[in-house]
């Protein structure tokens, strides 16, 4: 029997996970620096927390979600997004009644049941910043700031953020009423996918990457002239201080994501280093859903930002994630009493915050030493016979070669 990993997952092995770790300690500084304190929720939920959070007509809910009944028969599904659960648990605690204002984040593992491609997994981690309990345009600003400053620490400087505003629920449906009407003439020229979406969710047409669908939908009313002052104003604020920040903007009337929670600004990082999936991240606000998951009114902003895409784009431009870690010091063994000695000594060195190797495969003296060697290791200790009877092993210092004959109580001291 061969196994083989499912479809669209992964293994992050040895050689790559310090890049991962980089990445994730770069998220954790970044947001401690936004204030922003972590969130960790259930890797599985009710199925119909995503049903009634995501919406039944996105391809998230409708096509992609990996769901199973459990043995008591409940419905569940492992999470494909984090921002519902994120506001489950947000009213679920009752987190209003701590603090007004709250800004979370989360690094976790994401499931979705999509056609595998480069960047584009069935199984992806995610990190996110929700900020709930404020209206005010320089939420959606500073969580845009946020993540372009995760990316930028990640040698990520290369993207653009497209921004628009879908606006509050009654405009929008207002818009989709003209929207409708224009595309209704073009219907027989619309993809079938789009057909299909003109009568469930016609907003999401102009987002179809089709070419003819695009040519069509050029000339269809715009939604960002169709809001109200108010949602207009908010939108021209947050485009006007991100420009004052010199953000890389472009205002893109197409841009009206794929879930069903949005309102007002919309926006999503896009690189040309990525493939055709070339969404870093993206996001907007959702003034609606924490009341829709039985909340009290509360607006919330937030964004998601795929870690293997940053990750993907990093390496191409050759970034640096610092080094792996290796041990400081290998211990070399000449016969079993010296391989004893060595065993105790290096837990000391540990309990001393040293990181220590030694041999575990009976190997030869050679051997041993090309081990030391492959590991990148400062120093080796050497132990044999004589040295046990002195007390005393050969220190060698790696990057000049001297040697010297250190106690075994010395040795923390002889190589700080
Ligand atoms: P989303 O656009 O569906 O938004 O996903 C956010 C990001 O996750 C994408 O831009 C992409 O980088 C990454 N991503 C999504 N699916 C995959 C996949 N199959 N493979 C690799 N990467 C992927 C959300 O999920 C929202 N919850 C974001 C949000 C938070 N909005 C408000 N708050």
């Amino acid at each position: 029997m061969n196994f083989r990993k499912p479809k669209g997952t992964k293994d992050i092995l040895p050689k790559d996970i310090y890049k991962w770790h980089y990445a994730e300690q770069v998220i954790r500084d970044v947001t401690a620096l936004y204030n922003f304190s972590e969130v960790r929720t259930p890797t599985f939920e009710y199925t119909e927390l995503f049903k009634r959070g995501v919406g039944t007509d996105t391809d998230i809910v409708g096509k992609e979600m990996y769901t199973f009944d459990d043995k008591s028969g409940d419905s569940l599904t492992l999470r494909p997004e984090g921002t519902a659960p994120v506001m489950r648990a947000f009213v679920e605690n009752s987190m209003l009644n701590d603090a007004p204002l709250h800004k979370l984040y989360y690094i976790t593992n994401m499931f979705r049941y999509e056609r595998p491609q480069a960047g584009r997994y069935r199984e992806h981690t995610q990190f996110g910043g929700e900020i709930l309990g404020s209206d005010s345009f320089y939420t959606d600003v500073e969580l845009i700031l946020l993540a372009k400053e995760v990316y930028n620490r990640c040698g990520v400087n290369n993207f653009k953020v497209k921004i628009n505003s879908i606006g509050k629920p009654d405009e929008r449906n207002a818009y989709v009423a003209k929207l409708r009407d224009y595309l209704k003439d073009n219907l027989a020229a619309l993809s079938d996918d789009s057909k299909r979406r003109f009568e469930t969710n016609a907003l999401r047409i102009l987002d179809s990457k089709n070419p003819g669908d695009r040519t069509i939908t050029d000339s269809a009313p715009k939604i960002l002239d169709h809001l109200g002052t108010e949602s207009r104003s908010r939108f021209d604020k947050v485009v006007n201080e991100l420009t004052k920040l010199s953000v890389n903007l472009e205002v893109d009337f197409r841009l009206v994501r794929g879930l069903d929670y949005y309102t007002d600004t919309t926006f999503e990082f896009v690189s040309e280093d990525l493939g055709s999936q070339d969404a870093l991240g993206g996001g907007g606000r959702y003034d609606g859903l924490i009341e829709q998951l039985g909340g009290k009114p509360c607006p919330g902003v937030g964004f998601g930002s795929g870690l293997e895409r940053v990750l993907i784009v990093a390496e191409k431009n050759g970034f640096t994630f610092g080094e792996p870690n290796k041990p400081v010091i290998y211990f070399i063994s000449l016969n079993d009493a010296a391989r004893d000695k060595a065993f105790e000594l290096i837990q000391a060195l540990r309990k001393n915050n040293i990181a220590c190797e030694t041999d575990m495969l009976n190997r030869s003296f050679k051997a041993q030493m090309r081990d030391a060697n492959r590991l990148g290791v400062k120093y080796v200790y050497i132990l044999g016979e004589d040295e046990l009877n002195k007390g005393k092993g050969q220190l060698k210092n790696m990057s000049d070669s001297s040697q010297s004959e250190v106690e075994f109580d010395k040795i923390a001291e002889a190589i700080s």
